[in-house]
């Protein structure tokens, strides 16, 4: 061993028929990544601990007749991975029907159009509406303070923002109330936010993969897209 050289254990799997390396300890989906190969996923953040929530990152595991849910999965020697054959693009089709049983489709006039997860993903599986009927919810929308517009009809219960109050700020002013259909991602006590103990660091809204929390600056200013900021210099001054 190599003095102040830290040695990792790599594995050895084949994933969609290329064989690739990864650390040991790592996920399905982080090896995946690294061979630069894409596994959709809706409540992964590589910043926040992974949950496993939205199953969307299912994939099909030589061996194993359920489909794991690779951001939770971890990998192992000789592992053989499928992760767009047909039984998990059915499933993901699936998953994403029974998301958006219970999602508003206003995507003409959302805010977060162009820059939801939840959107491009129906998009990429064509998805166009649920064949699953049943209650929907009819949450009063926050707009109880100048800087974030929370719509608890578009959550997807990722816990993104949960995760993100809690291990990105310290923070713990968000969390789950109740279960099952009336399950809520939301503040201490079922408040709006003004009052509650938030201090609209906007790291909710950041990591957020739908239209359920969203700048309030932005509203009716222009989607994300629209106004992404870029890097440029000025023909003229030549400064920016
Ligand atoms: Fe893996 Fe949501 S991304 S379960």
């Amino acid at each position: 061993k190599m003095e102040g050289v830290m040695m990792v254990d790599l594995v050895k799997l084949i994933i969609n028929g290329k064989e690739v390396e990864a650390p040991a300890g790592s996920t399905i989906l982080q090896a995946a990544e690294l061979a630069g190969i894409e596994i959709p996923r809706l409540c992964y953040d590589k910043d926040l601990s992974p949950l496993g929530a939205c199953r969307l990152c299912v994939v099909e595991v030589k061996g194993n007749r359920l489909l794991p849910a690779s951001c939770v999965t971890p990998v192992f020697q000789g592992m053989e991975v499928e992760t767009e054959s047909p039984a998990v693009v059915e499933a993901r089709k699936t998953i994403l029907e029974l998301l958006i049983a219970n999602h508003p489709l206003d995507c003409l006039t959302c805010e977060k159009a162009g820059a939801c997860k939840l959107q491009d993903y129906c998009y990429r599986y064509g998805i166009k509406g649920s064949p699953f009927v049943g209650q929907k919810h009819a949450y009063a929308i926050d707009d109880s303070n100048p800087f974030i517009v929370r719509d608890l009809n578009k959550c997807i219960l990722c816990g993104a923002c949960v995760r993100a109050c809690e291990e990105l700020t310290g923070a713990d002013n968000l969390s789950y109330l109740k279960r099952g259909f009336h399950r809520k991602a939301t503040t201490a006590g079922d408040v709006d936010y003004i009052d509650s103990d938030c201090v609209f660091c906007g790291q909710c809204v950041a990591v957020c993969p739908t239209g359920a929390l969203t700048e309030k600056t932005m509203v009716g200013q222009g989607r994300r897209w629209d106004i992404e900021r870029v890097r440029t210099t000025c023909p003229f001054c030549g400064t920016g």
